[in-house]
């Protein structure tokens, strides 16, 4: 109701500046509500910051500055350079970014994906606290853009284009670093993903698994058994991988910065940001979603294959560089579950259902220019 009261409020400021927008192009400007389109009975409801509600206007001025080189100090590299829409927005399989000068960066890219719904921050040790900051730091970073805020700001204040679309969408002209990281955050906010095969499946009931794929699920929801011979092998329910309580619900990522037992792992994570030794080489857990497409894997990209990362979690993680005596949930993969080739199998079939092809190929998230 409040939200309804907003746009007709709105709306109503159009029709009385329309005649005078002339005298006054400044103020006061309009806009028009942003909807979203995706199925609600699949994600979560929708959280949008209170000091940045999405416009259509703002979003493509978004969607403008992400695919545009013009953040970056030598014009070469956008956003989009390294958040690819056919690799669900990571880097073309690259292990680490290359910035503008060549300079090779220490993490792998992430994905860009359901966003309001990330709720304990930005970036694999969490160092951000809102997308609108976040969306500042690239362009700064010498690995990445190497520009200064300053530079941007110049650029974009003498762009006729960009004039015209910031007047547009925040109702001025006087381009700043604070509705520049709002308009990126309402372009990324908009980029959701909820229409893969798992979602038809098991949200809507629409379609159906493959036995494989059904295989699969059950042993990424069931919790893990130590190895024991006389269990049936043929049963999946007796090896459970144990992955839905790390990457659970509809959104299969969680809340927490955790350590999934990687060994030499020399990256401190989000332990170098909070400063607690507990938190040393720990990471966010990211998202499953499209997981097929955003290879390599982990924060340092090691993995180029599901297969691997499977294989992986089936691993004596003795030698996790992290301290596993800390995570809640490692107790299950610490006990090495047995899963056979047909079960590995399964398992990476069933992550594969996590593909959706219309948001990597949804035109509004693509290339304006
Ligand atoms: C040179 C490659 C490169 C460029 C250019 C780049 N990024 Fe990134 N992006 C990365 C890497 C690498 C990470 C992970 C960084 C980390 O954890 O320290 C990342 C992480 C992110 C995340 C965090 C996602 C999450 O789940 O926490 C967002 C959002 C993001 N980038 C948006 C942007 C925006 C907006 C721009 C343009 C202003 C941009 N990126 C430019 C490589 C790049
Ligand atoms: C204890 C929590 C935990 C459990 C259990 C867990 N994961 Fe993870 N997972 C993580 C964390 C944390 C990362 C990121 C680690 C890093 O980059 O250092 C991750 C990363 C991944 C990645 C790579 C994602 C990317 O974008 O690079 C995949 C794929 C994955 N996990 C699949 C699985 C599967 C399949 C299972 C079950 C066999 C599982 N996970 C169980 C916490 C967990």
């Amino acid at each position: 109701m409040k939200k309804l009261i907003v746009y007709l409020l709105l709306a109503s400021s159009v029709i009385a500046c329309k005649d005078v927008v002339n005298e006054v192009p400044d103020t006061p400007f309009s806009t028009t509500p942003y909807t979203f389109s995706f199925n609600k009975t699949v994600l979560p409801p929708v959280r949008i910051p209170k000091d940045n509600p999405l416009t259509q206007e703002g979003v493509q001025l978004g969607r403008m500055l992400f695919y545009d080189p013009i953040l970056s100090a030598d014009s070469t590299q956008s956003c989009a350079s390294c958040h690819n829409q056919t690799d669900a927005f990571t880097d073309n399989g690259r292990q680490f970014s290359t910035g503008i000068r060549g300079i090779t960066g220490t993490r792998n890219a992430m994905s860009i994906v359901n966003m309001m719904w990330h709720l304990d921050g930005f970036f694999w040790d969490g160092r951000s606290d809102a997308l609108k900051h976040l969306a500042l730091i690239p362009i700064e970073d010498p690995t990445e853009m190497d520009e200064t805020i300053g530079n941007v700001v110049a650029k974009l204040n003498r762009s006729p284009m960009y004039q015209e679309a910031f007047k547009k969408a925040f109702g001025t002209g006087a381009i700043g670093d604070e509705i520049i990281g709002k308009a990126l955050e309402q372009f990324m906010l908009t980029m959701v993903s909820g229409n893969s095969k798992f979602d038809r499946v098991v949200m809507l009931k629409t379609e159906e698994f493959t036995v494989q794929e059904r295989t699969g699920q059950t042993i990424f929801n069931q919790e893990a058994t130590p190895i024991n011979e006389e269990l049936d092998p043929k049963n999946p329910k007796n090896f459970g991988g144990d992955c839905f309580h790390c990457h659970g619900n509809s959104l299969f990522m969680s809340r927490n910065y955790m350590s999934n037992g990687l060994p030499n792992v020399t990256d401190l994570g989000r332990g170098a940001t909070n400063g607690n030794p507990r938190d040393n080489y720990k990471f966010k857990t990211p998202t499953l979603r499209n997981i097929e497409k955003t290879a390599p894997y982990m924060h340092d990209g090691r993995f180029n294959t599901l297969e691997e990362v499977v294989q992986h979690y089936l691993s004596d993680m003795t030698n996790a560089t992290a301290n596993l005596g800390d995570e809640p949930n490692m107790h299950a993969l610490r006990d090495s579950v047995y899963l056979s080739e047909e079960h590995k199998a399964a398992l990476v079939a069933f992550l594969k259902t996590l593909t959706d092809d219309d948001f990597l190929t949804n035109e509004a998230y693509s290339n304006p220019f």
